[in-house]
């Protein structure tokens, strides 16, 4: 069968500055010699789209959005849409994800309606999934996580299977420096597999799915060697060059 290339995705969250373009330059340079069996997306605030786009040109990393609007364009003080961000140099776009789920009141029907225009764009949906402390304490975890993909997942033609990537995220590990145990991890992510096979045998043996919550250097090889999961996305570490590489160093050969 087919090997899924991984993929890690840097998460800046609300950090960042034009000046930290040099985080970009030193990841770029260091990343060079190393020969990294892994697609490398970075997603700074809007703000800094066009600029580290630029810088990234024709190297083996991309740069990626937090969110984008259901339009294409409209009345909407303060939104940016898919378009506009391809137009800025984007190539992905993180959706759903649990803080905006949680702060902006951001329910699965509204993803799935992001992940469409996303799609329209030609950008990559990463689409975040994961349950709170709660849902896990009363052991509902993993059929809660699977519901949630499963309302938040647009509808999915052939030509865009190649563009979705799925984060899980259990709500309780980010920022936490708790993280699931390996075996629990697995179990999660073979039932976000099994939906996606459900939809499409071919393309959801393909889909990538990522592992998020408190990644580090120090815990990635336990989290990433697991069968079903092809990647990660990566918040607070993302920030620093070091430990960034430290993690992508997993996927080095
Ligand atoms: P941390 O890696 O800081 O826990 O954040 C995870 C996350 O939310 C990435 O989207």
């Amino acid at each position: 069968m087919e090997r899924i290339l991984p993929l890690v995705v840097g998460n800046w969250k609300m950090n960042g500055h034009f000046a930290d373009e040099c985080r970009i330059r030193a990841l770029l340079c260091s990343l060079e010699p190393l020969s990294l069996r892994a697609d490398v997306i970075i997603c700074p605030p809007a703000t800094l789209i066009r600029s580290f786009s630029s810088l990234v040109k024709e190297s083996g990393v991309a740069i990626g959005a937090q969110d984008c609007h259901t339009a294409l364009s409209g009345p909407y003080t303060g939104d940016i849409s898919s378009s506009m961000l391809v137009d800025a140099g984007a190539k992905a776009v993180i959706l759903g994800h649990s803080e905006r789920r949680i702060a902006h009141g951001e329910t699965s029907h509204i993803v799935r309606k992001k992940a469409k225009i996303a799609h329209q764009a030609g950008l990559t949906a990463i689409i975040c999934i994961g349950e709170s402390e709660a849902e896990r304490v009363r052991g509902e975890g993993a059929r809660f996580v699977v519901d949630q993909l499963r309302a938040s997942l647009p509808d999915m033609p052939d030509c865009c299977w190649s563009r979705l990537v799925i984060a899980y995220e259990p709500v309780w590990a980010i920022g936490t420096g708790d993280v699931p145990a390996p075996a629990e991890l697995e179990e999660v992510h073979s039932m976000i597999r099994e939906e996606l096979q459900s939809l499409s045998l071919e393309y959801g043996r393909k889909t990538r799915i990522l592992y998020g919550g408190s990644v580090r250097s120090s815990n990635v090889s336990a989290l990433l060697s697991m069968k079903n999961v092809d990647g990660a996305l990566v918040g607070g570490a993302s920030l620093q060059v070091n430990e960034l590489l430290g993690i992508l160093s997993f996927y080095a050969s």
